[in-house]
């Protein structure tokens, strides 16, 4: 019998975090809702997700994450002041957002780390491989990253680690992988073992694992079993490398350029390409940077 191909329809998007390198903007505004331009940072990951296939959306929320339920809610009272004022391509913008996917939320009522905001998603997630997106982990690529990933998986129907190359001693500031690239598809990483925060001299390869995951269900009984780590928290990475133990995960070497807008220097470079690239204040925008005396 053939196997079954396994679809990836949910996307997970842990928001519970504390923002602290933002503050003191995060201490009552999400660092989700930080605008690149005008978008906030986790519309433009719920956008990826619903660009690679995901039909729902499963948004971890804590404390002070309200404001992450209204922004994807309708809004009656401004699509009914912008209708009467025939404000219509606003108003298109306005209902985008409400229409963009079915949006679940579930808390994380400490923020306990990442391993454990992925966990608080067991329910909802269910028996099925699913997306994890970290909204700050921005990637711009023709083929939006997910969907890339996304194809991937229907090749290995195993758990894929979205990862890039990154330069010398930037190793140390992410998970990082010890693997051979696939021989029938070089994008693919075959991961032997994974280290969190190497130090460079020590770090296995400069592989980097970015916000982007598909993981298989099985995480979820790895999430429940690890022990906490590094800072007291429970780490997506040990779950990983638990879960490498009883199956087959990759690398996937992505297509694209990622924007770490969880850290304001990432955040600031982020802001201005993505405004000289923007097809209306674009023009203007150079023109003014151009003239800047630096
Ligand atoms: P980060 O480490 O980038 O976010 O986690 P943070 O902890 O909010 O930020 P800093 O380091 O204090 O500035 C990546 C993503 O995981 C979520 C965050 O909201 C962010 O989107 N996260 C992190 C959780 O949902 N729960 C946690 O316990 C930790």
């Amino acid at each position: 019998m053939t196997p079954r191909i396994q679809k990836i329809r949910k996307a997970v998007f842990p928001a519970a975090g504390m923002g602290t390198r933002f503050l003191p903007a995060t201490k009552a505004m999400p660092k989700e809702m930080l605008t690149l331009v005008d978008k906030p940072l986790i519309q433009y990951g719920v956008e990826e997700a619903v660009a690679a296939g995901c039909t729902e959306i499963i948004i971890i929320t804590g404390r002070g994450k309200a404001v992450l339920e209204d922004h994807f809610d309708k809004s009656y009272e401004l699509e009914a002041t912008l209708a009467a004022r025939h404000k219509d391509a606003l108003l298109e913008v306005a209902r985008t957002v409400s229409h963009l996917a079915k949006i679940t939320y579930t808390r994380q009522s400490e923020p306990l780390g990442l391993g454990h905001a992925v966990l608080m998603a067991k329910e909802l997630v269910g028996n099925e491989p699913f997306a994890v997106i970290l909204p700050d982990d921005i990637v711009e690529s023709d083929v939006p990253c997910m969907k890339q990933m996304v194809e991937a998986f229907h090749e290995t129907q195993t758990s894929i680690l979205g990862s890039e190359v990154v330069e010398g001693a930037a190793i140390q500031n992410y998970g990082c992988l010890d693997c051979t690239p696939d021989p029938k598809n070089p994008r693919l990483l075959a991961v032997k073992d994974m280290v969190e925060k190497p130090k460079p001299e020590e770090a296995p390869s400069q592989n980097a694992i970015i916000g982007r995951y598909i993981l298989t269900p099985r995480i979820f009984q790895m999430l429940e079993t690890i022990t906490p780590g590094a800072g007291g928290e429970l780490q997506l990475t040990d779950a990983i490398k638990a879960l490498l133990r009883h199956e087959k995960v990759y690398g996937f070497s992505y297509e694209g350029k990622r924007h770490d807008a969880g850290d304001k220097q990432g955040f600031l470079r982020a802001t201005v390409e993505f405004a000289l690239r923007h097809p209306t204040l674009g023009p203007s925008f150079r023109g003014w940077l151009k003239d800047l005396q630096l």
